[in-house]
Order: structure tokens, then sequence, then C-alpha cells
């Protein structure tokens, strides 16, 4: 007997339930029509969403979800031979990934339970061309009560991974993976294997290739990796700089790792089949370095993030460099926690000094020992002989119509990355490069491996640099190394290229929610970085990024998870806002790099401030959200449709029979009014859970923004048992003229206090 058509057995398995449901919506009794083949050539691969037919969802065995996927391509192959379909899902949104040409998509829409189609956008990495670790002494206590996050997963979607670097050694003796853990290890043959450390490693790159396995060929995914969960790994330095114990922030938790980005970014259908096969996988954490800002319904990364929830997991992700031109940040639902990046106080010190006996601090993490210092050599500004783009930047062949034999190079920074610069200076002749910063890099300096004696300066020294050089007729400079220097002031600071809220996606919720280090981060790197660092199987690399702060705190959020297994995604993230500071060593407010004056960071730049991992642990209270809040929230958002709504949630039920919310009245952590075009007053609601002492009296410390007013009710909170639940409202009132514009705000904060507890919330009102 022949076995019956799949395609038919579901199909008239549907007409059944459909008959017995009797239920209107997407006609299914019809069988797909076949779409005609379209004659054109360009495929790209489009995200395609559509229903189940009515009444089947939790129906469908994801077998037969398959099928009903497959019914809507024209073919199964292009002319090529590729296939067209790239990855279905089953779970993180209904729908799938497919090559298709333009009008092919077009012609999905006359289809049963279509919903949208797009073409997907390929994502880019968070790092900068360019590390230390977050006061590891901070998190000693921490570090013990939570067992350095043993049995916590983490699921780092990222480029892969080198599994034999020792980062990634079982080091500290794991236990196995807790029981729930169902992910794989797809390590080819001969390149390492898995073990208690690294327990999964597994690609959705499509299609199959050489780099088709989870081995990384970019760097960023091991360095991200390393920097969340690595083991530690003694003595490290990058040759002979920043000697020391390179350790994750959560040493003893388990690590993941899915493949869903190459070196030119991450394909969001391959970062939703990721995210979908982690939250299978029984993964504790996901941490995310990558994205662009876009509305929620066309990102992978927050339709994913939003069904992670549902299975109790975080997700983290960086906000983007794209700092500090205001509101390009990534990232940015209400349910990812996201995270810039700062300074830290360390630095790989170089010194310039003019012919002038002027002198300037700067960094570069190629320092040659002493005998590689080099002394009174000509300065050049390429610039100032023949201005040219490519001189300018250092390109490759500007240098020909220059004599720079023996001399010292001016570029500056962008278009290509500093290493080549130095290639390009070296391959003329040159002796030396500085690399200066154009003026919205600020005063953030990275760590940057040189092919001959360099430094990298920020843009005030700029300005004398070049000053110097266009004035004296014979310019010359000299550049001694200082090596590793630790409370370099002022820090942390925020970093230039750290992406800015407002948001302009969320409807007006508080973004970057906190920042952490980010600024020449160490961490594993899968390669010989040039930098005289040793074979690649044991390199340790310096990285700058949002791409490198954002891991930080998905490992110490696997610390809390540990402490605090009952907590919700929304409770840790709470507890990591509310404790962090706004306020560097000096306790002066956190300075931005961006502003070239140390001006104060605002709180479109540090969210609610530096994380501060031993704080987090006991955070006394916390807001809590629900995914019901989180859903009034979207209902509640400018331009919700249902199709919008359902391509987020996954959720069929539209907005109609839900509470709709302003982005203001959500129970953040932070607190963003706007306070719309004549308005004078507005009243938030919030509510706080107590998770320190049972028996606690809260009171309120109010710092009341410039021309405003805040009004909170009750001022007391008091608490007789743990898990209990205290409402009150935030009144807040202009008493002058509003601010101007979205990008201007007035600034404030709200404290609970409580003997040692200190709940911060910081108040921002724009117009
Ligand atoms: C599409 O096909 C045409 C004619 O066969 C050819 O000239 C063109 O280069 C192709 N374009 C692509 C993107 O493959
Ligand atoms: C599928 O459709 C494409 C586009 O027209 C065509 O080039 C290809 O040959 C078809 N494949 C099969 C197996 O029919
Ligand atoms: C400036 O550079 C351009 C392009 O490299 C070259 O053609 C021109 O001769 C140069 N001018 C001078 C004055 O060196
Ligand atoms: C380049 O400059 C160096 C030092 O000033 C000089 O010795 C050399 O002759 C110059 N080369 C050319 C080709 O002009
Ligand atoms: C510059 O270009 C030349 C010629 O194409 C090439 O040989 C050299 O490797 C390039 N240098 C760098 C640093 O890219
Ligand atoms: C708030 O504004 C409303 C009207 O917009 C006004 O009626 C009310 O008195 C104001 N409340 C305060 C405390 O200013």
């Amino acid at each position: 007997m022949e076995s019956p058509n799949p395609r038919l057995v579901l199909l008239t398995s549907l007409f059944l339930l459909l008959l017995l449901l009797a239920a209107p919506g997407p006609n299914s009794t019809q069988a797909q029509q076949l779409l005609p083949i379209v004659k054109t050539n360009s495929t790209q691969i489009f995200i395609v969403h559509v229903q189940c037919p009515r009444g089947s969802p939790g129906l469908l065995n994801s077998e037969e979800l398959n099928e009903w996927y497959f019914s809507y391509l024209p073919n199964i192959t292009l002319d090529s031979g590729e296939p067209r379909m790239i990855h279905t899902y089953d779970y993180v949104i209904t729908g799938f990934a497919a090559r298709l040409t333009a009008d092919e998509a077009a012609l999905l829409e006359s289809m049963d339970g279509f919903v949208f189609a797009y073409p997907e956008k390929i994502q880019p990495l968070h790092t900068t061309y360019t590390p230390e670790l977050l006061g590891l002494d901070q998190l000693n206590g921490l570090w013990e009560h939570s067992s350095k996050g043993e049995g916590v997963i983490v699921a780092v979607l990222d480029t892969g991974i080198l599994p034999n670097h020792p980062s990634f050694a079982d080091t500290l003796k794991l236990p196995p993976p807790p029981l729930k853990w169902r992910g794989r290890c797809d390590l080819p043959a001969g390149s390492g294997s898995c073990n208690n450390k690294l327990v999964g490693a597994q690609h959705f790159i499509v299609p199959a290739g050489p780099s088709n396995t989870p081995i990384d060929d970019a760097g960023h995914g091991t360095h991200v990796a390393g920097i969340a969960v690595g083991s530690p790994v003694y003595n490290v330095d990058v040759s002979g700089l920043a000697r020391g114990t390179a350790s994750g922030m959560a040493p003893s938790a388990h690590l993941a790792v899915y493949k869903v980005c190459l070196k030119r970014g991450c394909p969001d259908s391959f970062s939703l089949k990721g995210i979908e096969k982690a939250i299978q996988d029984g993964v504790d954490i996901i941490q995310i370095s990558n994205g662009a800002p876009d509305e929620f319904h066309l990102s992978g990364n927050i339709k994913g993030s939003f069904r992670a929830l549902h299975k109790g997991i975080l997700t983290i992700c960086s906000a983007q460099n794209q700092g500090p031109i205001p509101s390009l940040i990534s990232n940015d639902a209400p349910w990812i926690l996201t995270v810039g990046a700062a300074s830290t106080g360390r630095r790989n010190t170089v010194v310039l000094k003019l012919g002038n006996g002027m002198v300037f601090n700067g960094e570069s993490s190629n320092q040659p020992d002493p005998s590689g210092n080099i002394v009174d050599l000509p300065l050049v500004n390429p610039i100032g002989v023949n201005r040219t783009h490519e001189k300018m930047f250092c390109l490759n062949g500007s240098m020909t119509d220059l004599n720079v034999t023996g001399k010292i190079v001016i570029c500056r920074k962008e278009f290509t990355e500093p290493h080549e610069k130095s290639k390009v200076v070296k391959e003329a002749g040159g002796a030396g490069i500085i690399i200066v910063n154009q003026k919205w890099s600020g005063d953030t300096l990275s760590s940057y491996s040189f092919a001959i004696p360099g430094i990298h300066v920020t843009y005030k020294d700029m300005r004398k640099i070049l000053d110097y050089s266009i004035t004296e007729t014979n310019p010359t400079a000299s550049i001694t190394f200082k090596g590793t220097e630790f409370g370099v002031r002022p820090s942390p600071s925020i970093a230039a290229f750290s992406s800015r809220g407002p948001s302009s996606i969320n409807g007006g919720i508080l973004k970057p929610d906190v920042i952490a280090p980010g600024v020449n981060i160490l961490s594993a790197w899968p390669f010989d970085a040039g930098d005289g660092s040793a074979k690649s199987d044991d390199a340790f690399h310096f990285e700058s990024g949002t791409s490198m702060a954002a891991p930080h705190v998905s490992g110490i959020a696997a610390l809390l998870k540990k402490v605090h297994p009952d907590w919700t995604p929304a409770m840790i993230k709470s507890a990591l806002m509310t404790t962090a500071y706004t306020e560097d060593r000096d306790k002066n407010r956190i300075t931005d790099d961006a502003s070239n004056s140390r001006a104060p960071a605002n709180a479109f730049a540090i969210g609610a401030g530096h994380v501060n991992p031993s704080a987090a642990e006991d955070p006394g209270l916390v807001y809590d959200t629900s995914i019901e809040d989180y859903m009034s929230y979207l209902c509640g958002l400018n331009g919700m449709s249902p199709r919008k709504f359902i391509m987020i949630t996954s959720d069929p039920s539209a907005c109609s029979n839900k509470k709709k919310m302003a982005a203001e009245e959500l129970n953040y952590p932070s607190i963003q009014v706007s306070m719309g075009w004549g308005g004078k007053n507005k009243t938030v609601p919030r509510t706080v859970t107590n998770v320190g002492k049972a028996n606690s009296i809260y009171m309120v410390t109010v710092v009341e923004p410039n021309g405003v007013k805040v009004d909170v009710n009750p001022k007391t909170l008091e608490f007789d048992s743990i898990g209990e639940e205290k409402k009150f409202t935030v009144e807040i009132s202009l008493t002058g003229s509003p601010p101007a514009g979205q990008r201007e705000a007035w600034e404030g904060r709200l404290v609970w206090v409580s003997g040692k507890y200190q709940v911060a919330s910081p108040i921002v009102v724009v117009e």
C-alpha cells in the first residue's frame, strides 16, 4: 500500500477540524493554491509570519507545521539547486524564513493564513575596532553565594566558539549540566569537544559551507563567551600587558553556544532559530551582542526574547555602538536588559611627547619593551600636505606622494582598522603612528595593536598635536611605553561610542537600562591577534564595544539566577537597575567621553547607571513585570496593529480584549515621563515587591529634576513579609516651562531607603 501523501493528510485533518469547530478565519478548507513561479533570479531571504489554520494551535506537531509552511512556497529549490527554505520556527514565531523573489513574496499576501513577510536584515555585531575585569573583588561575596553560577546555563548567540581555548576548559571541575538541558554538541571532528563547561555548540548558518560549524571564524563570539562565563586562566597577558587571571563573570556557569552570526553580521532568520533552540534546550540566560534599531515586529532579537520570557529566561543585549548620536539604540524592548559600555580604570599607557615639550597619555596593546621607544622622530601630518580623505585616514595607497620614511604619521580613526592603518604606514617606511580621535569619539581610547610603535589619543589632544604639526616647520615627537596602569581617572566614564536613548520606538521606556565595562576588555581570542599574544588556542585580546559590556551583565545575571532561582526575568533586571551607581570613583557624576569636556553623562547615555554586582544580589525591593503587563504595554503603543501584535507575541488574541497601558505606566525600574504637548502634570503608578527583610519600613527620598515637582504617595512603605507587594504613585508636575524637544530631559531620582537598602530609580521628564 502506498503511504498517504502527508500534505493531503494534513489538510484533510485540518478540514475535519474546521468542520468540527466551524470557526471563521483563514479559509483552510481549500488547499493552498500553488503559487505561480515567478521568473526572476534575484531572491532574498524573507521572514514570513503566518497563522496556523484557525483552531489548530496546539494541535499541529512540528512536522505538520513544517508541511503547512512548505505549502506557502512555490517549490522547494531554486534554479541553482539551493533549497528555498532557510529555517522553520515552531516556538519563537509562527512562520518561516525562505528565499523568495520580491514578486513571489508579494503573491504570498493572497494566501490563507498569511500575516506578513519582510526581507530579513543582517544585524551588525557590536564591537568597535578595537578589556579589564569588572572589579572582581567586588564579586567575591556574590561569587561565594552563587557558587560562581554553578548549574546555570548561559546561551551565547554569536559568531561561535573556539572550543579548545583554555577559557572553555573544565578547569573548575564542574558537575554535568542539569537534567533539563536538551542541547547538542555539534563540534566537527578534530576541533575539540564539549565538556561540563562548554555543554552545547550548535550553528544555524544556511546554506552549508565551510563556515557551517559552530567554530568561531570571527573572534567576536569567543571573546563575548569568555567575558560572560569563561573559566579562570592564570597568568594571562597580551604581549606583557594586563597580566593576571582572566575569568568570566560566572566562571562556573555552563556555556551553550549558538552560532547565528557570520563575520559580516547576524541574519535575523538565523537568530530567530538560535533563540528558539536555546529556549527549547532549557537555557537560563540568553546573551546577544548584535542588533540595529528596528520596529519590534521586524526584529528577531525582540520577538525571540519575548518568547523566552514565557520560560522565565532573561535576555541581555548590547545597546549598539552608534553613540553619541541620539536615539540610535537597538534591542530597546522593555523585556530586554539593554546594556551600554563604560570605560574602566585600567589603561595600557603610552606617552607621546612633542618637540615643544607637550606630553599626552594614550594607549596601545602592543608595547615592545623599552628599547621599542622612539625618540625625536619627524612628525608627519599627511592631511597638511595634500588634504584627501585617503590621507586623513591613512588608507592603503595614500602614502605614495609622501616621504614618511623613518617618521611618525598622524592618522584619523575610522574607515579602516587601526592595525591596518599601522601596516600601511609601515609598508611606506614609517616608524610610528598616532591614531587620533574624531570629535564624536571624544575621550574614549582603545588599546589597539599596531604593527609599529603607536599610540591612540583623544580628540582634545588631537587638536593640540595638529596645531603643533601645522605651526612648526620641523615637528618631532617621541613615543614611550608605560605598561598597564590601574585606577586611571576618571573612571568609569561612558564610552563615546555607546548608543544613546531616547528610543524612538519603545514609546518612552528609558534605555539603555545599565552600563557595564565595555572598553578595552581582555578576553579569549581564537586567532593569533598579531600583537604577540601567543598562539591562537591560548590567545587573549583587547576588544571594545557594547558587545563586551552586555556579557558582563549576562554573567552577573547568571550569578543572580543561581542565588534567586525563583526570580522572574523582570526581577533580575530590576535588581541590576535599582542598585546601579551613577558616580565615578571620585564621587562625581559619571562623565561622558563624547562631551570632550568631561561633562556629566545623562540618563540617555547611562540609564540607571553602572552595574554593581554585589549590591544586585540583595536589592531589598524589586519592580516585577508580568507577561500580561508587557502585552498591555504593547497594546498601548502607538501604531500597534493586530498584525504587529501577533508577530511580536505569537498570541492570536488581539488587543481588543486586553488592557491598554501607556509606556510610563509599565512597572519599570526606571521612570521616563513624556509631558506631551501643553501637559503640566502626570501621575505614574508603580508596585514594589519585598525581597529583602520580612519586616521592613522604606521611606522615599526624591531628587527633583529642575523645574519639576515630584510627589510620591505614600511616602512610607511598610512590609510584614517577603514577597509582599506595595503600590505607590509618582506625581510629576512642571513648575516651569517644559524641556525643549524629546532629546532634552530633566533628570531626578527616586530612592526607597531602608537601613542598608537603597532602591533607586532615575526619573526622566521629556517634552
Ligand atoms: C539574472 O539572470 C540574468 C539573465 O539570466 C542575468 O543576466 C543576471 O546576471 C542574473 N542576476 C543575478 C543576480 O543572478
Ligand atoms: C523552482 O522554481 C525556480 C524559480 O522559477 C526554478 O528556477 C527552479 O528550477 C524550480 N525548481 C524545481 C525543482 O522545479
Ligand atoms: C595631491 O594628491 C593627488 C592624489 O594623490 C595628486 O594627484 C596631487 O598631485 C597631489 N598634490 C600635491 C600638491 O602633492
Ligand atoms: C625621505 O626623508 C628622509 C629623512 O628626512 C631622507 O633621508 C630621504 O632621503 C627622503 N627620501 C626621499 C625619497 O626623498
Ligand atoms: C596595500 O596594497 C598593496 C597593493 O595592493 C598590498 O600588497 C598590501 O598588502 C596592502 N597593504 C595593506 C596594509 O592592506
Ligand atoms: C494636573 O493637571 C490637571 C489638568 O491637566 C489639573 O486639573 C490638576 O489640577 C493638575 N494637578 C496639579 C497637582 O497640578
